[in-house]
């Protein structure tokens, strides 16, 4: 059935415009009209403002007293919190409390893999006692909101901040973020041990231009709405208490003043009745994005779009005051602002409980959040290759090589404020404790990722002679990730393949394990390698993770959040992308061109004469110890009403030796549509975990509202129509299965 008529449109009106879940507590509300009705302006603006911690200082002091501050960040010493908040709640006139807010990223002190590597996971009930271990650990020191989950969806590895993200799908990105919400903030924010969830960065941010920080974005509002929004609706519909202003302009417009998306998008249509925080200076920085004059006229804009903290611009406490004496800020505007800041504060139970209890302060590494913290390593690390070299058996002596194979720091990855890395475990100290002293060869040959003296190789060479078999463990230090880290080449870094070209050279079976914040280009590598182990910074126990896994005791089970790109010319590179009219097919590589070859020689369709077309692996990929079959797939039904839903069900079964688990992932396409949709979209996963021989039946509820699209900025649709879905191990494998949508 074809479909081009737009008769059939159906709007989905209750996902367009429906209020969110949040609903507000009548004895909330009226405790805040009674305390706004108290305030004064200037106290008002107050609760706006967010500043660094400065710690006990007479500065800070004479704020909170004045209550010129609302919430104060990056002060993380209980005793300080304590002593600053008795100011706030004791020594200002109103008491109202202050709340202390961190980047807890992934992990407080116990440190679990970059958000990249947990979404590797692809397990959204692991995340969630991530998030819920670092809220416990955080919150014992005072720390009651932190700036997580970032939800950016990204299609660009030379992006640093990849590594704060869920990677590149917009599916994966919605479960996950919503595992980490609720992992921070519980059924129940006002307990202790929770934490604000902060989800950022609205909106766009990961598709700065060419990969580079805080640069613009041009995204047509249907691709906003159908690739970039997503997640931060789930993550606004299940209660996320807070979000953050991104830093780049949308089209022209930065989101620190875009009222359409901060007011229109999130309050109006998602029903979103927490805090918008902008991000840091982001009120100030309009001035040189060059829509604002001044820091006055940014406060204005700011304030009228919608944005209720000013995180570090100091633009609402200069000037708003001065903005409503002149009508051009309304009081009542601010009122709206101040009250979701004094909302989040009733939430949190700081009213009641705005203390840290110092008999249970500073509450951290409890053995259990360490055996979560290795358990994600293992389900994240995403096995690219094996040459039926691991795991390892019968080893005597082990080469251990590699610049990130013994360093506390760089393994722990981007975003660790709080890192301690006297507890992090390397993969030298877990791999001598499981084998032995004597069977560990240590020479790293590197001193760090980016080391190009090369005088150290000799020795990686000689360990690896007296070997059975060399571990390299390689990558990125953590510094070459994150924010305002981003690469324009992002291959492995210094003498690393030098190195493992040296290492190859002694003929001795090389795994080689790559701890990094981003997709690299490691085509080179991946075949010089008999194993690889991609696994992203792991943090605290990424070595105790590597020697289980090297030594078969566990599986590693990660699948790629991200396509891994063969050039760094690809990108961006996504395997949710539409069609050409040209797919590619017959490709003629620049190798294979004749001399004087006409202009028509290399096939006319759609790839690159040197890097061809498609990732070097796809989205979705990742090997085990074991192996899996998948049955047929059978539909309930071959076709859905555009309010219905078909059940698809698959048998996977462990055909390997090994207990092992395996992400079956369920992914669609719709064949003709209004507009060109991707050749394949995300619509369902679920990790299973069988035992050799074990067979399980998995069954996705596939509704036809899942299956909706923006067609124009105010129209999201199911049309009706034909539809392929697969069920597979990955992005690129299965066969199609047609499924119709009926009128
Ligand atoms: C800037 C970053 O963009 C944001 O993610 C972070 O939460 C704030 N700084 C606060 O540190």
């Amino acid at each position: 059935m074809k479909k081009r008529h737009l008769l059939g449109l159906f709007l989905c009106a209750s996902s367009v415009f429906a209020a969110t879940a949040a609903t507000p507590d009548a004895e909330i509300e009226s405790k805040i009209n009674a305390l706004l009705a108290k305030m004064t302006l200037e106290e008002k603006i107050g609760q706006l403002n967010q500043q660094t911690g400065t710690g006990y200082s007479d500065d800070m002091v004479g704020s909170i007293r004045k209550g010129a501050v609302g919430s104060i960040l990056n002060e993380v010493d209980p005793v300080i919190v304590n002593k600053l908040q008795h100011e706030a709640v004791e020594n200002s006139r109103l008491g109202i409390p202050l709340i202390f807010a961190r980047d807890v990223v992934h992990g407080f002190k116990t440190i679990f893999p970059i958000p990249l590597g947990q979404a590797a996971s692809w397990n959204p009930a692991l995340v969630e006692q991530g998030a819920r271990i670092a809220a416990v650990e955080a919150a014992s020191t005072g720390v009651r909101w932190t700036f997580s989950p970032m939800v950016d969806v990204s299609r660009d590895g030379r992006w640093g901040r990849i590594a704060e993200s869920f990677g590149e799908d917009p599916y994966l990105a919605s479960v996950l973020g919503v595992s980490m919400v609720k992992g921070y903030q519980t059924d129940d924010l006002s307990q202790p041990g929770t934490m604000a969830a902060c989800t950022k960065h609205f909106a766009g941010y990961g598709a700065s231009e060419s990969g580079k920080d805080y640069n613009t974005t041009w995204i047509p509002e249907v691709l906003l709405r159908d690739m970039y929004l997503p997640p931060f609706e789930a993550a606004a519909r299940a209660g996320s208490a807070t979000f953050m202003c991104s830093f780049n302009d949308i089209n022209g417009v930065p989101s620190s003043g875009n009222p359409h998306l901060n007011i229109d998008i999130l309050r109006n249509e998602w029903g979103f009745d927490g805090v918008l925080v902008s991000d840091w200076a982001s009120i100030m920085q309009m001035i040189p994005q060059g829509v604002c004059v001044d820091l006055k006229d940014a406060a204005d804009r700011a304030a009228n779009s919608g944005v209720d903290v000013d995180m570090e611009s100091y633009a609402y406490t200069r000037h708003l005051k001065e903005l409503v004496e002149e009508g051009k800020v309304e009081e009542s505007t601010i009122d709206n602002l101040v009250r979701n800041v004094l909302r989040l504060k009733f939430r949190l139970g700081l009213f009641d409980n705005p203390y840290v209890d110092m008999a249970t302060a500073n509450n951290f590494y409890a053995p259990e959040s360490l055996e979560a913290a290795k358990k994600m390593v293992e389900e994240s690390t995403v096995m690219l290759k094996n040459n039926d070299i691991l795991p390892l058996k019968n080893v005597k002596k082990i080469a251990l090589v590699g610049p990130m194979a013994d360093d506390k720091h760089n393994q722990a990855g981007t975003w660790c404020f709080d890192l301690e890395k006297e507890h992090c475990v390397t993969p030298l100290e877990a791999l001598t404790e499981k084998y032995g002293k004597d069977a560990i060869i240590y020479a790293p040959g590197l001193k760090y990722s980016r080391d190009i003296d090369e005088s150290g190789i000799a020795d990686a060479v000689a360990a690896a002679r007296e070997a059975d078999v060399v571990v390299m463990v390689g990558g990125e230090e953590a510094v070459l990730s994150g924010e305002a880290h981003c690469r324009a080449d992002i291959s492995l870094p210094g003498a690393q393949t030098k190195m493992l070209e040296a290492l190859k050279a002694t003929g001795k079976p090389v795994v080689l394990i790559i701890m990094t914040g981003r997709p690299m280009t490691i085509v080179h590598e991946t075949s010089l390698a008999d194993a690889v182990l991609y696994m992203f910074h792991g943090g605290t126990m990424a070595g105790p993770a590597v020697a289980e896994m090297l030594a078969g005791e566990v599986s590693p089970s990660g699948k790629l959040p991200v396509s891994m790109p063969k050039m760094v010319g690809q990108l961006p590179l996504y395997y949710n992308h539409v069609n050409t009219g040209r797919p590619a097919s017959g490709m003629v590589l620049i190798d294979e061109i004749p001399l004087e070859a006409p202009q028509t020689s290399t096939g006319c369709t759609s790839f690159y004469l040197d890097a061809g077309d498609g990732p070097a692996f796809p989205f979705g990929y990742g090997l085990s110890y074991s192996t899996f079959s998948y049955g047929d797939v059978k539909l309930s039904s071959a076709s859905m009403a555009r309010d219905g839903s078909i059940e698809v069900s698959c048998t996977v079964t462990n055909t390997g030796n090994m207990a092992a688990a395996e992400t079956v992932q369920l992914y669609t396409r719709d064949l003709v549509a209004s507009l060109s949709r991707p050749v394949k979209e995300l619509k369902g996963f679920e990790k299973v975990y069988l035992q050799p021989g074990e067979s399980r039946m998995v069954t996705f509820t596939l509704q036809a509202s899942s299956l909706a699209f923006w067609s124009t900025p105010t129209t999201k649709v199911v049309e009706p129509g034909d539809f392929n879905l697969w069920v597979a191990g990955d992005s690129a494998s299965g066969t199609p299965v047609k499924f119709s949508v009926t009128e």
